[in-house]
């Protein structure tokens, strides 16, 4: 059938769902949109809730729709499953998330889809290995939003300590999307200069008291926002918009989403998050950034409990 690169799906009506479709409604990248949800309901209302701003933003076809409606569009977003409660960790989903994302996958593969996959439902590490196994797709098209959310809390949180627009921001959260997540310091740079050395020039001198600081309150930031809203949800919305927008515009841009590891730093048949250059056919390469010696342990350790979990789970 082909492939429409202005047709997205997003398989999940929920609070990310819902703001991940009207993200990308804001964003201009698609004229057209299907929403699917196991609550037909949930999906009508929102696509009609969203249309009606249509007159103050720009045209584009938004409907409820099936899996018949899938096989031509360019990326299909899944965020369905539960989200976490405020005693509950990404990988305690597992049981529950990987069910519903099995019967997802196998309605895809029913119909032609030759698109992408980018699965966002947590845990994203798990959820995207599952949905890469049971699509049997090629490993570069099942991609998962992984730790690109937890990069732009990184990025923002450096930028308000060193006062500088985060954008200017180059650092990295690789790993796993969750608890054992690590921070690539050694790689971090802000404007060309080494993170430490930006930091002097602002003044900051404590580094290994500022770098605990910062990286926990990225790593808990989910925990934090749920204690407060019970969800969270634009974060991870405007970082898929992100990530569509390096797909259907053939961006090549290099970001840490979720993908098989086939090798670097010697890790096989795991899925977490390493910079990868994104492009119009999902994963065009994995970018294995240099680590130090601490930083790949963590890393390997990291891998060793999602390898855990799907060993456990399969
Ligand atoms: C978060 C969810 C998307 O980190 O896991 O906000």
């Amino acid at each position: 059938m082909g492939i429409n690169s202005r047709k997205v799906v997003v398989v999940g009506c929920g609070f990310v769902g819902s703001s991940s479709a009207f993200a990308l409604m804001q964003s201009q990248l698609f004229s057209e949109m299907v929403l699917i949800d196991a609550d037909q309901k949930r999906a009508e209302g929102e696509a009609i809730d969203i249309s009606h701003g249509m007159v103050f933003a720009s045209p584009m076809k938004i409907y409820a729709g099936t899996y018949d409606d899938i096989s031509d569009a360019a990326v299909i977003v899944i965020t369905a499953g539960a989200n976490q409660k405020p005693d509950e960790t990404r990988l305690d989903l597992i049981k529950k998330n990987s069910r519903i994302m099995k019967s997802i996958v196998g309605e895809i593969k029913k119909r032609e889809f030759e698109g992408i996959l980018l699965i966002v439902s947590n845990p994203v590490d798990i959820l995207t290995y599952i949905a890469l196994k049971e699509s049997g797709y090629p490993a570069n098209r099942v991609i998962g939003s992984g730790t690109v959310l937890d990069t732009g809390r990184f990025r923002y949180e450096l930028g308000e300590h060193l006062g500088v627009d985060s954008r200017s921001v180059h650092a990295y959260i690789i790993g796993e999307h969750g608890d054992s997540e690590l921070a690539a310091w050694s790689d971090a740079r802000v404007g060309g200069l080494p993170i430490n050395d930006f930091c002097e020039l602002r003044g900051h001198f404590d580094h290994d008291a500022s770098m605990e600081k910062i990286f926990d309150h990225v790593k808990n930031s989910a925990y934090e926002i749920i204690a407060r809203k019970h969800a969270t949800y634009y974060g991870i919305a405007m970082a898929v918009c992100r990530i569509c927008a390096a797909i259907v515009r053939d961006e090549q841009s290099i970001m840490p989403v979720s993908s098989l590891m086939q090798g670097e730093y010697g890790l096989e048949d795991v899925v977490l998050s390493i910079p990868a250059v994104v492009d119009a056919n999902g994963i065009e390469t994995v970018v294995p950034i240099e680590l130090s010696e601490k930083e790949l342990a963590q890393l390997k350790s990291s891998a060793e409990i999602l390898k855990k979990i799907i060993k456990e789970n399969s």
